[in-house]
């Protein structure tokens, strides 16, 4: 039996992911397999097409894609089940990751049934169910475990808008903090619905004084977490909102935050620190799935969609990532569909 995949087999623009048609995959012993209904196009995505920066190369290949297939996130159905499989039945609705490894832009993959996989959540449609995770899967461990954020809490999100930052609005309203978003002009709106309580536009001026402004005017002393979901800001540009415990933590690797994580965390003051959330084991992503199956069942997390496109237009998803200013996730369905952005 033949499907349709993404491949990107060397490292370029976007145009160098293209579609190929490619034996289904079996599963093996305890695994299932899923027909795909949707699948995502990430940033991580981007940076293992374009092999760049450099250093990534260390994880995806030094001269070339270790791995064909790219994509870790999915939303689906379970087709077939390998021998001793029996967590789940076939038909079932499922989404999780694949991630650190790939394989999800493709029709059909196949994933250990005790691996970050669980049953759809009512009232997400494939595309929905696949754009909650990776957001979901970073904005948790760095905000509730890194972070400790609690109730009351005061927590600035940078980057609000896009996969990671939408998300992490939300899931800092879960824990039950006050939410000061930063984002630009156009999803000022996108932002406000999705809870934050104090959304600042970094395209109308500078986004610190506004904070800051804002802090003093509440007389509150300082931010107890910055997270900075795109590393657009530093350690230096959050240190004065911060708290005289607060934290600035980044998904996004810079020298700066390397040398200064464990000398802060040491002196107990003001930190910074960074984590590899695609690293955790498959049983602490599984239940941190679980639990986002429950705030979307309570109406407290929802899908945020940039766009949904077919599978076959896997360049114009890269384009889009590549551009930086996504809001939410881009959608790849393996459905012949019209594009659509939401
Ligand atoms: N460390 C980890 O474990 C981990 C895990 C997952 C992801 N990541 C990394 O986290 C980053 C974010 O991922 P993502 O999927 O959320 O990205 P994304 O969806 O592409 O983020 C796009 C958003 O970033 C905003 N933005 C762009 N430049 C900005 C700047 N200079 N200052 C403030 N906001 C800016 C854009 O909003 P505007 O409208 O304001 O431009 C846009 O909404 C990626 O680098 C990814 O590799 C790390």
């Amino acid at each position: 039996m033949i499907m349709r995949t993404v491949i990107v087999d060397r490292y370029g623009p976007p145009e160098v992911a293209r579609i190929a048609e490619v034996p289904m995959p079996e599963p093996g012993p305890g695994q299932i397999r899923v027909r795909v209904g949707a699948t995502i196009v990430g940033a991580a995505d981007a940076v293992m097409r374009a092999g760049s920066p450099r250093y990534a190369r260390i994880a995806s290949g030094f001269r070339r894609p270790r791995h064909a297939v790219p994509g870790g996130d999915f939303a689906g159905v379970v087709d077939a089940l390998g021998e001793g499989a029996r967590w789940f039945a076939v038909g079932d609705r499922v989404h999780g990751t694949l991630a650190p490894a790939s394989g999800g832009n493709a029709e059909y993959l196949v994933i250990a049934e005790d691996a970050a996989v669980v049953p759809t959540p009512a009232g997400l449609d494939d595309a929905g169910a696949a754009a909650v995770v990776d957001g979901f899967l970073t904005a948790t461990p760095f905000l509730r475990d890194l972070g400790r954020v609690g109730p009351g809490d005061e927590v600035l999100v940078v980057g609000a808008a896009g996969a990671v930052g939408s998300s992490a609005v939300q899931v800092a309203k879960a824990l039950g903090a006050r939410v000061t978003a930063v984002t630009s002009t156009p999803n000022l709106d996108l932002v406000r619905a999705l809870g934050a309580d104090l959304v600042i536009d970094r395209t109308a001026g500078p986004a610190q004084a506004t904070a800051k402004a804002d802090l003093v005017a509440r007389g509150v002393s300082g931010y107890d977490v910055v997270f900075d979901a795109v590393g657009g800001w530093s350690f230096g540009t959050a240190r004065p909102l911060l708290g005289p415990r607060g934290a600035y933590l980044t998904t996004v690797p810079s020298l700066g935050v390397l040398a200064l994580a464990v000398p802060t965390k040491l002196l107990r003051r003001r930190r910074t620190a960074i984590a590899f959330t695609g690293l955790r084991s498959a049983a602490a992503k599984r239940a941190d799935l679980e639990l986002l199956g429950r705030l979307v069942a309570e109406g407290r997390i929802r899908e945020v969609v940039d766009r949904v496109l077919p599978l076959e237009r896997v360049a114009d998803a890269h384009r889009r990532v590549d551009g930086g200013h996504k809001a939410g996730a881009v959608v790849l369905v393996t459905a012949r569909v019209e594009a659509t952005a939401r």
